[in-house]
């Protein structure tokens, strides 16, 4: 049996680090293991243009730990304003490395988001021919659309439309969590590809719900079914190419967990690989973590593959803290439910 597995350095292509002293906090969990991340702009304000990511980068790198290669891969917050020139500036300089579409109200700090498709026609064919990736938070936002069909009517109204009025936009499927996301991720072609989650390979709905509500659990997309859950296990463990890691790891402070209205967002930067090591290893996958992981993600980005390695080795249960602290309040670590074995060396 594998007791030692090492990796190409992995990449996190879908991550929050927020502001201020949330990023102090949470940047060294990231940094500790992944050389690099698309950092999400949905800042409050968020980052639209290429001086807003100018200035975020900056700030990332200045809360670095001492000696950190970790390189954030910036992306612009796509509004109805964007300025097709200074997007195309920023892609130009090698600044940005994509651009987010959050739909209007879909998420956290989605206000800003887009609402008519149309109105950002001009920023979506200079990205066409820029090749640069749209990454799509896809879920549709009408209250008569149940929470648990959002992800697939966007697919199907949305998402297919777009890409056929726009040949040529590279696409990511952000954090899919449906069998719908996987089948339309897998009859793309070169320009579709897919984010899948740490956590949406561990929980289902039940795990939010069953026996009291657990607010930890709670992010968005919201975790569907158990038949949906099995999909991305396929999915992330087969190796096929369309498929990589983008974490989602957000943090909320406990406080706005906990709470009436609780704030969507699952933390997993601090144990994502000890997580996956689990998940590839219960499916006998282990020999497919690599391009999940490190390898398919810079092929769709048409970024090198990290130069490093990292080593797991496998042995008594992976202590981990279970809250991270900000200075400003505390943010917990998602609890995957099971004890992990694999340990970054
Ligand atoms: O659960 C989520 N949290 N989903 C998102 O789309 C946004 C994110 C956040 O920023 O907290
Ligand atoms: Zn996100």
């Amino acid at each position: 049996m594998t007791q030692t597995l090492t990796l190409r350095r992995p990449d996190d292509w879908h991550l929050h680090l927020r502001d201020g002293a949330m990023l102090k906090a949470v940047l060294p969990e990231s940094a500790r293991h992944f050389a690099r991340a698309i950092i999400m702009p949905n800042l409050v304000p968020p980052v639209v243009t290429a001086a807003d990511a100018t200035a975020y980068r900056d700030r990332i790198l200045a809360a670095l730990p001492e000696g950190s290669a970790f390189e954030p891969l910036m992306t612009l917050y796509l509004t109805e304003h964007t300025d097709p020139a200074d997007l195309r500036a920023a892609a130009e300089s090698g600044l940005i490395k994509a651009v987010k579409l959050y739909p209007a109200g879909a998420t956290t700090n989605s206000h800003g988001g887009v609402r008519d498709l149309d109105k950002v026609r001009a920023v979506l064919e200079a990205m066409a021919e820029l090749g640069l990736p749209l990454c799509i938070h896809g879920e549709v936002t009408m209250p008569e659309v149940d929470i648990f069909d959002r992800e697939a009517v966007f697919i199907d109204t949305v998402l297919d439309p777009l890409r056929r009025t726009t040949p040529g936009l590279r696409v990511v499927m952000e954090h899919i969590t449906t069998s719908e996301g996987v089948a339309y991720a897998r009859a793309g072609g070169p320009d579709l590809a897919a984010t899948i989650t740490t956590h949406h390979l561990v929980i289902n709905r039940n795990h939010i719900l069953v026996g009291g509500i657990k607010p930890h659990y709670y992010c968005l997309p919201v975790a569907k079914r158990e038949q949906h859950r099995l999909a991305l296990r396929e999915a992330a463990t087969s190796g096929d190419a369309r498929f990589f890691l983008g974490t989602d790891s957000a943090p909320h402070m406990d406080a706005l967990k906990e709470h009436a209205c609780g704030c969507a967002g699952c933390f997993t930067a601090t144990n994502t690989l000890s997580i996956l090591a689990e998940v590839f290893e219960q499916d006998g996958a282990l020999g497919k973590l690599e391009a999940f992981t490190s390898l398919n993600g810079p092929a769709f980005y048409r970024l090198p593959v990290n130069e490093g390695t990292i080593t797991l080795t496998k042995g008594d249960p992976v202590a981990y803290p279970s809250k991270i602290d900000t200075g400003e309040g505390q943010v917990t670590v998602f609890d995957p439910g099971f004890p992990l074995h694999w340990r970054v060396a």
